[in-house]
């Protein structure tokens, strides 16, 4: 004992742990920020309640053929009219602190102009909601949904909606700056600009469309940093970064090929977004890629660059998968696979992206605000599901967390994804994600084992 268990490394599957609760004796430090994750489209449902606007998620989901079974977020899990059964549910697990999002639609209908009091009023009961229990909220102002009618307008390729998106977080942080104390900008803006135009597999999905993409990219990161002064000039006393799914890159062989192909591909998953905000300039190496007549390069103007780079308090990571690349730059296989195609399952890949950002950003302080693991679960016959998978991949992902911590990374907190099983997208309702278990047609919750395990390394702070 005393050592964790990881992953197979030859890409097969690993046995079943027998004991995945056993204690590895790791003790976190004081008041370590356990938490758990959840964004507003994938959890509450009832879109069309107390003048919501429509986002693009309500319109690629209802567009035939995008999510697996059709399936929509219209109803979700009902966290809107549930909210206080699930603020119980993180009561009872212990969760110091709760990552949630706010959906932009619900505050400006259609984008712009005055905010909708209805709309804000659901978060403040949630945020008081929390406060009572002793959670401490940490708010994401835009996990995708952006309100359909600035998607009319062009959406991010256009340089107005950053500006939009300062106007609405300015607003937020108007009504509900004194009682968050810690916000995230966007969510993965890597996701929006991969996913929404290059694959297309997200909203508002445009497929092939690289130059659009990386226009998208420097809007995103233009509307981070226009969000960032906004918190200063309302809410001075919040704490504010941006939440980037970063994803450490790896050779798939040793030859120097595959070495400086994995260099580039780094710069488009990860230094693209972190030097931007960070060094107040985008890598070298992609801009030369893109090409000085890209659609991105010659939207950059004077200036741009300082509003992205504008200090931030902390840096959210969220950490899935590692990616490892041939000389040819693909992107191939070296890691079991989870029940979500693009995920292989590395733990040690989270110790590598703390400890890198670390090293290469200074110590900024730092929270994990995702990880997580898709199992198939269901209820056995007594009733309880047994996710012993889950618990192998967060005990082993902890670990690593916990060896950064160790060599001096400043991670202060760590949300799971997720809290509970919600909308994963495109993949619809058929990933689980969740600790806690959503029986969708009576939207009935029950705790998992990880639930089980989790409540007890909370009370513990001990893996
Ligand atoms: C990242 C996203 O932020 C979240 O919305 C999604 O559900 C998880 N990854 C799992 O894919």
């Amino acid at each position: 004992d005393g050592e964790a268990t990881t992953s197979a490394s030859d890409g097969s599957r690993p046995g079943p742990d027998p004991r995945p609760e056993r204690s590895l004796g790791l003790r976190f430090p004081a008041g370590f920020g356990w938490g758990a994750a959840t964004s507003a489209y994938q959890i509450e449902g009832a879109v069309k309640e107390d003048g919501r606007g429509t986002s693009v998620w309500d319109t690629f989901s209802h567009t035939p053929g995008r999510t697996r079974g059709g399936d929509t977020g219209d109803v979700a899990v009902d966290h809107y009219h549930r909210y206080l059964e699930d603020l119980d549910l993180m009561k009872d697990l212990g969760l110091r602190t709760y990552r949630f999002s706010i959906s932009w639609p619900r505050i400006q209908p259609d984008g712009t102009g005055q905010p909708n009091q209805r709309g804000l009023d659901f978060y403040r009961r949630v945020i008081a909601g929390l406060h009572e229990r002793g959670i401490e909220p940490m708010a994401t102002l835009f996990h995708w949904d952006l309100p359909q009618a600035l998607q009319d307008r062009g959406g991010w390729e256009s340089r107005d909606v950053a500006h939009r998106f300062a106007d609405y977080a300015a607003a937020v942080f108007a009504e509900l700056g004194a009682d968050v104390p810690g916000w995230l900008t966007i969510n993965e803006p890597k996701t929006v600009v991969q996913n929404g135009y290059i694959y297309g597999h997200h909203a508002p999905g445009h497929r092939g469309d690289p130059d659009a993409a990386y226009l998208v990219a420097h809007h995103l990161q233009l509307a981070h940093g226009l969000a960032v002064q906004a918190l200063r000039a309302t809410a001075p006393h919040g704490r504010i970064g941006p939440a980037l799914n970063l994803h450490p890159c790896y050779p798939a062989d040793d030859s120097a090929a595959a070495r400086a192909a994995t260099r580039l591909y780094d710069g488009y998953e990860n230094r693209l977004y972190l030097d931007s905000i960070f060094r107040g300039a985008y890598p070298a190496d992609v801009l030369a890629d893109l090409g000085a007549n890209s659609r991105m390069v010659t939207a950059i103007r004077d200036g741009d660059l300082e509003t992205i780079s504008t200090p931030v308090d902390l840096l959210a990571v969220q950490y899935y998968t590692p990616i490892y690349v041939t000389a040819d730059g693909a992107a191939v296989q070296k890691r079991p696979t989870s029940n979500a195609s693009w995920q292989q399952i590395f733990p040690e890949g989270m110790y590598d992206i703390l400890t890198r950002v670390t090293r290469d950003y200074g110590r900024v302080p730092l929270t994990v605000t995702e990880n997580g693991l898709p199992t198939p679960d269901a209820p056995a016959a007594d009733g309880t599901i047994d996710d012993a998978e889950r618990v192998t991949f967060l005990r082993d992902h902890f670990a690593a967390a916990h060896r950064a911590i160790a060599d001096g990374v400043p991670l202060q907190s760590y949300h799971v994804w997720s809290l509970l099983d919600n909308f994963e997208w495109d993949e619809g309702y058929e990933q689980r994600w969740g600790l806690i278990y959503v029986d969708y047609p009576t939207q009935r919750r029950t705790l998992k084992r990880s639930a089980h395990w989790y409540r007890r390394v909370i009370a513990s702070n001990t893996i």
